[in-house]
């Protein structure tokens, strides 16, 4: 498990804001505002640091803090996020720290920040009528602070963490999920549409990269027949932390429309068309391809590697 520290410093809560976001998407993980830096914090493997542009640069004590702790930075893999009014002026900002800091820097966020002018302390009021008029912007209160922007961002970022896991050899992982997935036979099948959600415990199999669930009906197809994309949990039961075993599925589900796909997996359920055909009622068949898995098994900590593990089918 590869954790994630955030470092943040803000004057009017923007920052300190996005730092709590980010914080809460790429857990495990702890945010500090740059002043409350302790030595524990260097243990850390993924360090975030976000700030605010004050004046066509970053907050001085976020300054002062990168000055004075680059050799420990310098071993560690760094994503920079500011919050400003002007991405140009965060893109040049960072990009500026980002050169200090050599090559260990994998990501860049300028999010929108926000500003309250009646707020901002005397000396801030007075800086920011200067940058204003410079600017030619009005002198008023801005919020260009944008949560989905900044959720799409820590999104981001958990991927590229992903890719620093420690991973299985690729056949390995493949053989492994195959495996957990054709030992178990029950999931939560969670699907979405504009204005519904709903999660169902359902029986399935799993056959080649795909999972089939068989269902009399129900709200899961009115959310399916308009949104395709579906999230599916294998999980065993919690016993403690150093036994952890469940996987996340990212899929496309579709109904079975195939007749002869449909028998194959009767068959393979170890059941008859004749009994199927027998039945009062429909027995409707849904297909998830599953796109990704996210497995998370206390084992491969064990073996040496990450617990979390990703997969792309
Ligand atoms: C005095 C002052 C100067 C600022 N200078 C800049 C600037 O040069 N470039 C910019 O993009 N935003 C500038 N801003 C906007 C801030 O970066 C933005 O409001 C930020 O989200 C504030 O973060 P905080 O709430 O975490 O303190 C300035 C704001 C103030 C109050």
């Amino acid at each position: 498990m590869i954790k994630t520290l955030i470092l943040y410093e803000s004057r009017y809560g923007s920052t300190w804001e996005a730092a709590n976001i980010i914080s809460l998407i790429m857990g495990p993980s702890r945010r500090y505002p740059v002043s409350q830096f302790a030595d524990a914090c260097r243990d850390f493997d993924l360090i975030v640091i976000g700030t605010p542009i004050y004046n066509g640069k970053i907050h001085p004590k976020m300054a002062t803090f990168l000055e004075n702790e680059r050799e420990w930075l310098d071993e560690k893999k760094i994503a920079l996020f500011c919050t400003c009014l002007n991405g140009s002026d965060g893109l040049r900002v960072l990009r500026e720290v980002e050169d200090s800091l050599g090559g260990n820097v994998l990501e860049l966020g300028i999010l929108g920040g926000r500003l309250e002018m009646d707020r901002l302390n005397e000396r801030d009021y007075q800086a920011l009528t200067k940058y204003l008029s410079k600017e030619g912007l009005p002198s008023q209160g801005m919020d260009l602070f944008n949560r989905e922007e900044i959720i799409d961002w820590a999104l981001r970022l958990k991927d590229i963490r992903d890719d620093l896991l420690d991973k299985l050899p690729l056949s390995e992982l493949r053989g492994d999920v195959e495996k957990f997935l054709k030992q178990r036979n029950t999931c939560t099948l969670a699907t979405a549409s504009h204005g519904r959600i709903r999660a169902t415990p359902l029986e399935y199999i799993y056959n080649q990269g795909q999972l089939y669930i068989l269902s009399e009906g129900g709200e899961k197809f009115a959310n399916l027949l308009s949104r395709s994309m579906v999230s599916v949990a294998v999980y065993d039961d919690y016993t403690d932390m150093d036994n952890l075993c469940g996987m996340q599925i990212t899929g496309q589900a579709n109904i079975v429309e195939d007749l002869d796909e449909y028998s194959r997996i009767i068959k393979m359920k170890g059941m008859s068309m004749e009994f199927i055909r027998s039945l009062p009622l429909d027995l409707n068949m849904i297909r998830v391809n599953i796109e990704k898995v996210e497995f998370l098994n206390s084992e491969f900590k064990k073996q040496g590697y990450s617990s979390r593990q990703v997969l792309h089918f």
